[in-house]
This record gives structure tokens, C-alpha cells and sequence, in this order.
């Protein structure tokens, strides 16, 4: 059994040879086809952006989206398909923030965030004002898989107290990275900290995991805290 709040996604790699998801336009198919069959009715696909790695823009994204979208539509797959981004918070990302470079949105309005593995950018702070101030609600990418904010959880709240929406992965809450990183994931969710659930699939072995999942009455119940968004997009 699915939530109805899960049928519409909003963190995915499923543009091909973009990132380190999808390689060609046949994974591309193959993983919606299976994320249509597990019950989404709409993706919004977040190709990397990240300096030195994946400099994707508008210019690489929506010629990709409308390529995919028509082979999505050629096949018969029901599902609607759009596009934005997943920034990481690096030198490059303030470049485009100090260039008033548009970002590519969720909705018109929401921007998708991640931070390092290693550590959180020493001045996030400043980085979410200013992205709020130009008019931008941001996005933190699964913040349960940051390793470093575990013994730090004052810092999820505070996220949370500054306005900044929190995403977390479905295969986090399916153990897919750890039982640390599953325990964390739950904590925020019982806290009431967290507006989207993503499921961050690159290729096949999440769409294996994703396809076990099963509603069960506390998740439900930690999804019905209200506070999740899924279902506006
Ligand atoms: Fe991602």
C-alpha cells in the first residue's frame, strides 16, 4: 500500500548522461516505467549540479526533458515528467547566486539544496538568507544522510525554525544507507521537521529497494503530521 502523499516525487536522476544517474534514455524509460508501476503519477527529475563535476543548466536539462518526455509519451507511460535541479551548496552554486544566475525551481519557487558529505558549508546560514531573499524557498536534500549533523540536532531544528524545508529520502527510511541514517530519518519525521519525501533514484538497485516498501501505521502516522508537500506539486 502506497500514501497518496508519495505519488508525486521531486528529487530524482533520471535524465540520461547528466549525472551519475540514468546513462542512457533506455535506463531513463525502463526506471520511470517501474516508478509508474510502483504508483507515481509525476516526477520532477533533479539532475546535479555540482563544481568540477556536473554543470547542468537550463542549456543541458530542458533540452534533455523534452527529449525524454517524448519517448515517456511514445511508450504510453502514464505519468507526468518534469524538471529542476539538485545544487550542491559549493563555490559554484554562490558564483550563480551572486550572478543572480536564475535557478531552476520545483513549482516556480522551490530550489533544491544538498550539502557535502564531509561537512556543511560553514556559512549555510548566509547562503539560505540570501536565497531567501531572492525569492527562492530552498530545499535541504536529505538531510539525515549528513553524517556530521547526527550528534548535531539542534541544527535540523534550527533549519527548520529559519524556514528551510527539509527532504528526506524514502530509501533513508528504508535502511538503504544504514540504520543510523534510517534512525535519523524517523527522528525527523517524529519531530514534525520534514515538508517532502524524495526518492533520490539513480538506477535500478533503488527502484529494487523503493519496490519494498510498504506503508505501515506509524509511518503513516509520521506522515500524516501535516506538514508534508508532496502532494501540491
Ligand atoms: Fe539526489
Amino acid at each position: 500500500m502506497r500514501s497518496d502523499l508519495l505519488l508525486h516525487d521531486m528529487h530524482s536522476h533520471l535524465l540520461p548522461a547528466l549525472d551519475d544517474g540514468a546513462k542512457h534514455i533506455e535506463d531513463s524509460l525502463s526506471l520511470i516505467r517501474q516508478l509508474s508501476a510502483l504508483g507515481y503519477k509525476k516526477l520532477i527529475t533533479t539532475p546535479h549540479v555540482i563544481s568540477g563535476l556536473y554543470y547542468n543548466s537550463a542549456d543541458t536539462i530542458f533540452p534533455a526533458l523534452e527529449v525524454l518526455r517524448a519517448a515517456v509519451e511514445k511508450e504510453g507511460i502514464p505519468i507526468e515528467l518534469d524538471a529542476a535541479a539538485e545544487y550542491m551548496m559549493d563555490d559554484y552554486f554562490e558564483t550563480l547566486l551572486a550572478d543572480k544566475t536564475p535557478l531552476l525551481t520545483i513549482n516556480g519557487k522551490y530550489v533544491l539544496v544538498e550539502f557535502s558529505y564531509v561537512a556543511h558549508p560553514p556559512n549555510y546560514r548566509t547562503i539560505f538568507f540570501d536565497l531567501k531573499m531572492a525569492g527562492y524557498e530552498p530545499i535541504l536534500a536529505h538531510p539525515e544522510r549528513y553524517m556530521y549533523l547526527h550528534q548535531q540536532f539542534e541544527v535540523y531544528r534550527e533549519l527548520f525554525e529559519t524556514g528551510i524545508l527539509l527532504q528526506v529520502n524514502l530509501l533513508s527510511l528504508m535502511g538503504y544507507y544504514g540504520s543510523r541514517v534510517q534512525k535519523v530519518a524517523m527522528q525527523l519525521l517524529e519531530e514534525g521537521l520534514v515538508h517532502f519525501i524524495g526518492s533520490d533514484v539513480h538506477h535500478q538497485k533503488h527502484i529494487d529497494t523503493i519496490s519494498g516498501f510498504e506503508m505501515n501505521r506509524s509511518l503513516e502516522k509520521l506522515f500524516d503530521k501535516g506538514l508534508l508537500r508532496n502532494e501540491q506539486l
